[in-house]
């Protein structure tokens, strides 16, 4: 499965013997280019990033890294290797050979799946392309730039399902995909979260750490699915995804860290005090968790929902790991667990579990969310500081599904909209607090310099000293 760079479209799908597959690729490449210029990072087209590009994929050494300029970046299309004898392995299709091409009955939901997907990848380009202004040093600034090509390239693995299985209207889609966005009145991009600004490094941080986390699970559930090629890229979109967690979990944790620093140093927790020794107070760093948590709880939709389970069923969308749970994979009669607001308290329900997917799915993103929580909560315990983070109740401030509509506290209390009005300012970031974070983002670029509000992290990229050139601007 090696990557066929001599081409104008890098792949792994022998794309020359398709020619007119290859035209259509060819023809939408300059417009993807445009778009990148136009919506990419800000002022970063000639600087020279030490960016990893994919030369395999198979799950070792699959990276090579060198300086590139990003409007040269190979972006390509590459599907992880074919399982051979691969099945549809859940729903009433169980036992099939997995789909080489699209069934004609689900023509237009898969479609709609592929599509919803794809404009996520561009969308996050776009929220993000004036961090590089920001940026707490050079290393962060290269990984920013890394996530950026690679939701680029996530693009491309969308657009090419689209060219290759959905023929004309796949064309269509793939050239609105250039077209939404992110946060434009008129052109939207699809999903709320993919609207919202990310307006500075700790957001970014967050999104990165839990909107990509989302992505990772969207993913997961679709590299299931009994549309082979569906699941062939989103298996290898996977494994560039890692990174992207890794740049928002340890973001977040070098933040926590030099805070937790500051705070032994001047034996202080007085917010006001460590604002003005550079640094996020632990409890604002809490309300952007609380606010963000919220905001990506709601892309796994309603929790009771037909369209889930019609995925399912099709064969379309598995579970998180469908082939590592041991059940019959039909769902059929079996139930699962739901909250929901009955006469002014919140309660735990069952239903047909094939209804409650999108909630499972969700479930399975709490635990893996609440994993890394963990793992940060490890850092002021080793500095002595008597501070842990918590995940708010699932209900806190959404805007879709049952809770929509509701005041829930982050300990899952249901509240008057009065409450609600005097507290809420404790759990969300304000105007003030936006303000405080936006104050700290001062541009660093010394290599080996970091931004007051952030710790170094523990080893550069690709065994590179943490003061490493990872970026040069000509
Ligand atoms: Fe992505
Ligand atoms: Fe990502």
């Amino acid at each position: 499965m090696a990557i066929d760079y001599s081409e104008k479209i890098p792949n792994n799908v022998d794309l020359a013997s398709n020619k007119t597959l290859q035209r259509a690729l060819e023809q939408w490449q300059p417009g993807f280019q445009q778009w990148w210029a136009e919506m990419g990072p800000e002022q970063s087209q000639t600087s020279d990033v030490y960016l990893r590009t994919a030369i395999s994929v198979e799950a070792k050494g699959w990276a090579q890294f060198d300086y590139v300029k990003m409007p040269d970046y190979r972006w390509g299309i590459f599907l992880a290797p074919a399982e051979e004898g691969r099945k549809v392995n859940f729903g009433a299709h169980k036992g099939e050979a997995a789909w080489q091409e699209v069934p004609g009955e689900y023509r237009s939901t898969l479609r709609r799946i592929i599509v919803t997907q794809g404009d996520t990848e561009p969308a996050s380009v776009e929220q993000q392309r004036h961090l590089g202004h920001t940026c707490p040093s050079l290393y962060d600034l290269r990984n920013l730039f890394q996530v950026n090509v690679e939701e680029g390239r996530h693009l491309w693995a969308m657009v090419y399902l689209l060219h290759a299985h959905f023929g004309r209207d796949g064309r269509e889609e793939g050239e609105a995909l250039l077209e939404r966005r992110s946060g434009d009145a008129d052109n939207p991009r699809i999903l709320t979260a993919f609207n919202e600004k990310t307006p500075d490094w700790l957001s970014f941080f967050m999104f990165t750490f839990i909107t990509d986390r989302d992505g990772k699970f969207q993913l997961a559930a679709l590299a299931e699915s009994g549309f082979d090629p569906l699941s062939r890229t989103c298996r290898f979109m996977l494994t560039e995804e890692a990174h992207h967690l890794f740049v928002g979990e340890s973001g977040v944790a070098r933040i926590i860290q030099r805070t937790c620093e500051v705070m032994v140093q001047h034996k202080t927790d007085d917010p006001v005090k460590l604002r003005s020794l550079g640094v996020i107070d632990l409890p604002t760093i809490q309300k952007y968790l609380n606010f963000h948590f919220s905001v990506t709880s709601d892309l796994y939709g309603a929790e009771i929902s037909s369209n889930a389970a019609s995925f399912y069923t099709n064969g379309l969308k598995g579970r998180y790991e469908e082939t590592k749970i041991t059940d019959d994979h039909s769902l059929e009669g079996s139930e699962y667990a739901y909250m929901d607001v009955v006469n002014d308290q919140v309660v735990s329900r069952h239903a047909q579990a094939v209804t409650l997917l999108n909630e499972r799915l969700r479930d399975d993103w709490v635990s893996d969310v609440q994993a890394a929580i963990d793992r940060w909560n490890k850092v002021p315990a080793k500095l002595g500081v008597p501070f842990q983070f918590t995940l708010p109740h699932k209900g806190f401030n959404r805007k879709i599904g049952l809770f929509a509509g509701h005041h829930i506290s982050p300990e899952g209390k249901l509240m008057s909209e009065v409450e609600w009005t005097h507290q809420h300012k404790n759990w969300m970031p304000t105007e003030a607090d936006r303000l405080f974070v936006h104050s700290l983002m001062g541009r660093v670029v010394a290599p080996g310099k970091f931004a007051s509000y952030i710790a170094p992290p523990a080893r550069g990229i690709n065994n590179q000293p943490v003061e490493f050139e990872y970026v040069r601007f000509n």
